[in-house]
């Protein structure tokens, strides 16, 4: 048996932009997934999922067997979330030359589903490193990382970029343009507060609705564009460990995000009550659509705001997580 465990991330900046071409900086944060996985003696896949959001839910799957998990979670994220672990299961099946292989799979995590903060790419990198050890084979970060953009594009319609799975994979803030994807040496203390409005947004819908912004109006094309000048520019600040820049960035990255109709009168919300308490900045992660903003504050301030924000179901602060998948004791 092998328990493997891989951080989420927040978006500093460059979602959605990612996806044509531009530049992006995930940066893992120390919320984790965990997956434990044993090998069967027959081929079938059998997965266990608690935890998978904040709240809490059991979700007992059973690939033999076609009864529904009866739980409070959207269908479509339980459909996906077994679909990346049947990818997980198929690359570890390929890495170790096993194609019969069958496994026990146990999943626990503290990143909420489905909400900007990268739940699917961290149990699918986990899942894969667990599941590929589970059959001798050890796999660099990197071939983890590999593997595991495979899966996310195919389970979400090769409409996926590889932002989310390197930087679950090597940890730290990292930056993604195209294939060309890198570690961030030198990155300043980010003093990431999150909030959570307790929902979720359909990442392939959000991605479509830019897709055809883009192709209709020209200045949505330069609005995807300039999201990419502001990646640029993001990364001179980190580089000079300027937060007050940063902040005025994601402040702005958050306008665009905005204006391609990917945020939400909670995720505006959150926002707000983060830059009216004086934030460095604050802008929605991820998809958007709902789900979490990510905030700079060294204070406890937009923390206190945002517990009082109507919309705003949770907040917490995150730190960077230097590291990314690893094998647990
Ligand atoms: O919501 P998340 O954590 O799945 O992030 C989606 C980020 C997008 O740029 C919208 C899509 C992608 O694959 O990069």
């Amino acid at each position: 048996m092998v328990v493997s465990s891989a951080p989420g991330k927040v978006y500093l900046f460059g979602e959605h932009a990612v996806v044509y071409g531009e530049p992006a900086v995930p940066c893992a944060i120390e919320r984790r997934a965990t997956v434990e996985v044993e090998e069967r003696d027959d081929d079938a896949l059998r997965v266990h999922a608690a935890d998978l959001t904040l709240d809490g839910y059991t979700v007992e799957y059973d690939s033999n067997s076609d009864a529904h998990p009866d739980v409070d979670v959207a269908p479509s994220l339980i459909e996906a979330g077994v679909g990346y672990l049947n990818g997980a299961a198929e690359q570890a099946r390929d890495a170790a030359d096993r194609p019969n292989a069958g496994f026990e799979i146990t999943v626990e995590s503290s990143i909420p589903l489905g909400a900007g903060l990268g739940s699917s790419a961290a149990v699918v990198v986990a899942g894969i490193d667990a599941a590929t050890r589970e059959l001798g084979v050890d796999l660099t970060a990197r071939e983890v990382a590999q593997r595991a953009y495979e899966v996310e594009y195919e389970v979400q319609d090769g409409q996926a970029s590889r932002a989310d799975t390197f930087c679950s994979a090597v940890g730290g803030a990292v930056r993604v343009e195209g294939d060309d994807c890198r570690a961030i040496t030198e990155v300043p203390n980010l003093p990431f507060v999150i909030g959570y409005d307790g929902g979720e947004g359909d990442t392939g819908e959000l991605v479509a609705g830019v897709r055809s912004l883009r192709e209709e109006y020209e200045f949505a094309a330069t609005t995807v564009e300039t999201i990419g000048d502001i990646v640029r520019e993001g990364e001179q600040a980190i580089r000079e460990g300027d937060i007050e820049e940063l902040g005025r960035l994601m402040d702005f990255n958050h306008g665009l995000l905005e204006a391609l109709g990917v945020s939400s009168r909670s995720l505006d919300e959150m926002v707000w009550a983060a830059r009216e308490s004086n934030a460095y900045g604050a802008k929605l992660t991820g998809a958007g659509g709902g789900g979490c903003i990510v905030a700079l504050d060294d204070t406890e301030e937009a923390e206190t705001a945002l517990k009082y924000t109507p919309g705003c179901e949770q907040t917490f602060r995150a730190e960077l997580d230097t590291e990314g998948v690893r094998v647990e004791e």
